[in-house]
């Protein structure tokens, strides 16, 4: 089947989803009925839209203690004393648990912790909402009501924030948050600025933003026979085995991790936050099940961030748009105990060929709670940055911004000097400027006005870190011939239900449908945690390897040729075989656990995209709205085009939330959050989505990468959307805003 590249609305229409695959020439990709490639539907969209999925908070056992936290309402203070008498007081509570009562606690390690301070182990309080307290009662509103009677005292001190905090100097190498080197230095990035013939210089901001996924973080926990049972919401079930393994000095193998559902996670549930350690604690000393489900306002104390990164970017080109110079350095707030990086110069190192290439990484302490990864870390505070520095430069030196990007393209990685493993940015962008006629765009700006609106169209590229982690699984085949696809991976709301029966029915030349699949929990073999966009190349050439592995049972059972599919049953029951086990992993070069840009091997590894929006503006109003996106992505094979398609659509949401609204505004008084509570809090509603998204992928196969070919998408689509949208509203309207999110004061008047 071919289909028309030419997609006039992807977001409305129902895909038939061979248009999303190109060649780079426009030319649609044929794909495949069945297995990968084809355009399997959600296998568990049902069970989500009719509540039949269940959650962490959802099902607790009879007897089930309710655990609300009393957090700190101050950033910096020592606390004197804490009263739960007038909690206890109240029907229905049942304990309070306070820091006199904590177990002594074994070590900490972070990751998977998420922080390396553990709560309610000393008198000091180090960020607004900083656990103090548990109580626990019979009802949720038992507890709330509660918590809020326990009577905390203390001697409160004047916090710092990011703005009143001191840059730090290096921070330490070989911290757990850091991937990669953390300040680089190719040529003499100085000189080269001396010399340039056309020089641009400019801080950016990218605020703090939190996560606010559907389903706000809660957990389970139960003690039976000695054995630490959780039903959690997170994106790394083995992560919170190993976290608690090392605080409760237990056995991993004691903690049982289930997790069948995710409602969303975005970096907020990958690492093990202290409620995740407190319930379980609660439940020993209560003597029941403890459930504590942080809330909504909880997403902004009791998990992690997006931290404010500012950017100052120096660029050095000749007239010829070459560039010669780049400097990127970043400055991060995070919490007085953890240096936790933001690497918004991560990209920079190897988006663009330029011999003169500096980047540095620097921190501000402050008292906040530690910040944590969030879609899409790292690239997406930092390629507003430099892809806002280039579109300047396009301006400055009269060379239209693709054109300017194809000049200074990268043939191999600038930074590490290995070869890409798979690099088709240059297609993307072709496609992308194809499908949105970037041609026809005036160069100059305030050139196209209709009514009272500004009209203005601008791009950017994108370019993701790709990370891989070793994993495990199993496919297995029952007597009665069902096939069942097994690994520990959790399901964020990506398709990785969809996607792995998908690579095993395609290694085992067979239908996916009916293929189960069983995952979210420590009792399934062992993978890598569901973050940076590293599941599906991870885990899925786990799967693929162990469908490998069952097809060569198979034929071993049936002396030869693997017979059809119908006909595996009886094979199995001829041999007296109840199941049939393949098992697979993948292993990263030198047996890594764990690979950042392909690391361990001889290939650099990123996904790249090409971003083109158009805007409207209004000045009278001071409103800036995205009329329409077109986005063409390089990022190896696409499994499914469906399930991929939601995602690069999610991501390209969540940057017009960065772009045009989203901001975690803290009082520097305080340093606590203004608001905590969706209902004030900007975030892109549906109302705010143009429905013309058009997405493409280049048709690509990588083989360095993973055995069947792909990288990652996940984080990528957030990457360039909100350069891209400022970089329109400077065309729209000449106004270069440099700090996010743009506002009404940055367009009125
Ligand atoms: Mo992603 S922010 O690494 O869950």
């Amino acid at each position: 089947m071919v289909v028309d590249a030419k997609v006039e609305n992807v977001h409305r229409v129902d895909v038939g989803v061979g248009r999303l695959i190109v060649d780079g020439t426009g030319a649609a990709v044929e794909l495949p009925t069945r297995g990968i490639g084809s355009t399997e539907r959600r296998h568990d969209g049902d069970e989500k839209v009719t509540g039949a999925a269940i959650y962490a908070a959802e099902a607790p056992p009879v007897g089930t203690l309710h655990g609300v936290l009393v957090g700190a309402p101050v950033a910096r203070g020592q606390v004197r004393s804490i009263d739960a008498r007038p909690a206890l007081a109240q029907p229905g509570v049942v304990q309070v648990i306070l820091p006199e009562d904590m177990p002594e606690l074994g070590d900490v390690f972070v990751p998977p912790f998420a922080m390396s301070f553990i709560p309610m182990t000393d008198e000091t309080v180090r960020y607004e909402g900083q656990p103090l307290a548990i109580v626990l009662a019979e009802t949720l509103e038992q507890a709330e009501h509660g918590a809020a009677l326990v009577a905390v005292d203390i001697a409160t001190e004047e916090p710092v924030t990011f703005e009143t905090g001191e840059v730090s100097t290096p921070v330490s190498e070989g911290n757990g948050y850091a991937f990669s080197a953390l300040d680089t230095d190719h040529g003499d990035a100085e000189a080269a600025l001396a010399d340039a013939a056309a020089v641009v210089e400019a801080d950016y901001v990218a605020p703090s933003r939190h996560h606010n996924m559907m389903e706000p973080s809660a957990t389970l926990a139960e003690w039976r026979n000695g054995e630490l049972h959780m039903h959690d919401s997170t994106q790394w079930t083995y992560g919170i085995r190993y976290a608690l393994s090392g605080l409760l000095r237990m056995d991993p193998g004691a903690i049982h991790v289930r997790c069948p559902y995710t409602g969303g996670g975005f970096g907020a549930k990958g690492y093990v936050w202290p409620h995740q350690l407190l319930a379980p604690i609660a439940a020993r000393i209560a003597g029941r099940p403890v459930k504590i489900a942080i809330g909504r306002d909880g997403c902004y104390t009791g998990t992690g961030y997006q931290p404010v990164v500012r950017s100052r970017i120096r660029l050095g080109a000749g007239t010829d748009g070459r560039l010669t110079a780049i400097v990127h350095e970043t400055e991060n707030v995070t919490s007085r105990f953890d240096d936790y990086v933001e690497f918004g110069s991560a990209g920079t190192r190897s988006l663009y060929a330029c011999p003169n290439v500096r980047t540095s990484t620097r921190i501000v302490s402050a008292d906040v709670n530690t910040p944590t990864a969030m879609r899409a870390p790292h690239e997406g505070p930092g390629m507003f940055a430099l892809e806002s520095a280039i579109d300047e430069l396009s301006y400055d030196i009269g060379m239209d911004p693709l054109e300017l990007r194809l000049a200074n393209h990268a043939e191999s990685d600038p930074h590490t000097g290995k070869p890409f493993s798979s690099n088709r940015l240059r297609d993307a962008y072709a496609e992308g400027a194809r499908r949105f006629g970037w041609d026809a765009r005036p160069p100059g700006t305030r050139a196209r006005i209709e009514g009272h609106k500004l009209i203005g169209s601008g791009m950017a590229a994108a370019i993701m870190s790709t990370f891989r982690f070793s994993s495990s699984a199993r496919v297995c085949l029952a007597s009665d011939g069902t096939l069942r696809v097994e690994a520990g991976t959790q399901e964020i709301g990506t398709g990785t239900r969809t996607i792995f029966p998908q690579i095993a029915a395609e290694r085992l030349g067979i239908s996916a449908e009916g293929i189960d699949m069983r995952l979210g929990s420590t009792e399934l073999p062992e993978t890598g945690g569901t973050f940076g966009s590293s599941s599906t190349i991870s885990v899925g050439s786990a799967v693929a390897h162990a469908a490998d592995d069952l097809h060569q049972r198979l034929a071993t059972l049936a002396g030869g040729e693997v017979p059809p599919r119908d006909q595996w049953a009886d094979l199995l029951s001829r041999n007296g075989i109840a199941e049939l086990i393949g098992e697979g992993g993948f292993t990263l070069p030198g047996e890594a656990a764990f690979d950042a840009h392909g690391g361990a091997g001889a290939h650099f590894m990123a996904t790249w995209g090409a971003v083109f929006v158009e805007v409207e503006v209004d000045e009278g109003l001071g409103l800036a709205r995205l009329r329409r996106c077109v986005a063409c992505y390089s990022a190896g094979r696409i499994l499914n085009p469906v399930t991929a398609r939601s995602q690069m659509i999610g991501g390209i949401i969540w940057g017009v939330g960065r772009a045009l609204l989203e901001e975690s505004a803290m009082d520097p008084r305080y340093g606590r959050y203004v608001s905590k509570n969706l209902s004030g809090v900007h975030l892109p509603i549906n109302a705010d989505i143009p429905q013309d998204i058009d997405v493409a992928f280049i048709d690509e196969h990588d083989p360095h990468a993973s055995a069947i070919g792909v990288r990652g998408i996940g984080e990528l689509g957030e990457v360039g959307v909100a350069a891209a949208i400022a970089n329109a509203v400077y065309h729209a309207t000449g106004r270069r805003v440099r700090d996010l999110p743009i506002k009404f004061e940055h367009l009125i008047g």
